[in-house]
């Protein structure tokens, strides 16, 4: 993602945060503890909501116009300890089972990989660990909203660090192997149209 994304993105998201995102991330986290893994943390929207009970928060962000701004954010806020690093989520330096939750807000959409990126997610929780996941999605295939996600698509990767609008992370993390516990599919608001699908929930990776 290019800097001046970086430096547009909270402005940006502003009215989508005051219109119910915000809510919806903090009810996402609200009851995590143990050793946490944000990936693709971007300027740190997710930072608010962290309980103080995480005994180690991880925020990994690969671009560092956004890690710059989200090494800011850490400055201001009251956290649970807390570590930087530079890292894709396709290729997690951390070792197995090594975390008790992993959390992605708005970034499946936007990594090289899918399926790549969701292994790596499974590999790095422990059994039975937890992801929590809220991400913008597909429109229904038969909508004319899934037309306008298809032919916007080239274009606005190119404008918006690689962010896809036609992919089914539903689909991808159930065939990640994780299995979802709970699920909303609601509408995104105070979002460009073809954003506004989305769903967010939590998978749990399997005990055996
Ligand atoms: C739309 S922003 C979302 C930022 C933040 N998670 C939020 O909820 O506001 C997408 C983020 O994903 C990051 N990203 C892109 N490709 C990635 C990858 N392969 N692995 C991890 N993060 C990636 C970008 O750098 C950017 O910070």
């Amino acid at each position: 993602m290019s800097w001046p994304m970086a430096l547009i993105y909270d402005h940006w998201m502003h009215p989508a945060e005051s219109a119910g995102l915000r809510e919806w991330r903090a009810e996402l986290v609200r009851d995590l503890a143990g050793v946490v893994l944000e990936i693709g943390a971007g300027t740190g929207a997710m930072l608010p909501h962290y309980p103080l009970a995480i005994r180690r928060l991880v925020l990994a962000e690969p671009d560092r116009h956004m890690r710059r701004r989200l090494a800011a954010k850490c400055t201001r806020l009251v956290l649970p300890p807390i570590e930087l690093c530079e890292a894709s989520a396709e290729r997690l330096p951390f070792p197995d089972a090594s975390c008790d939750a992993v959390v992605s807000t708005l970034v499946l959409c936007s990594v090289r990989s899918p399926p790549a990126a969701l292994a790596e997610v499974v590999r790095v929780l422990r059994p039975g660990g937890r992801f929590l996941f809220l991400e913008h999605v597909v429109a229904d295939a038969r909508s004319t909203r899934f037309l306008w996600q298809r032919g916007l698509e080239p274009i606005w990767r190119q404008c918006a660090g690689n962010c896809h609008l036609t992919r089914d992370t539903e689909r991808e993390i159930a065939r990640a192997g994780l299995a979802v516990e709970a699920i909303e599919r609601q509408s995104l608001r105070k979002v460009m149209p073809f954003l506004r699908p989305s769903i967010r929930g939590l998978a749990r990776k399997p005990l055996a």
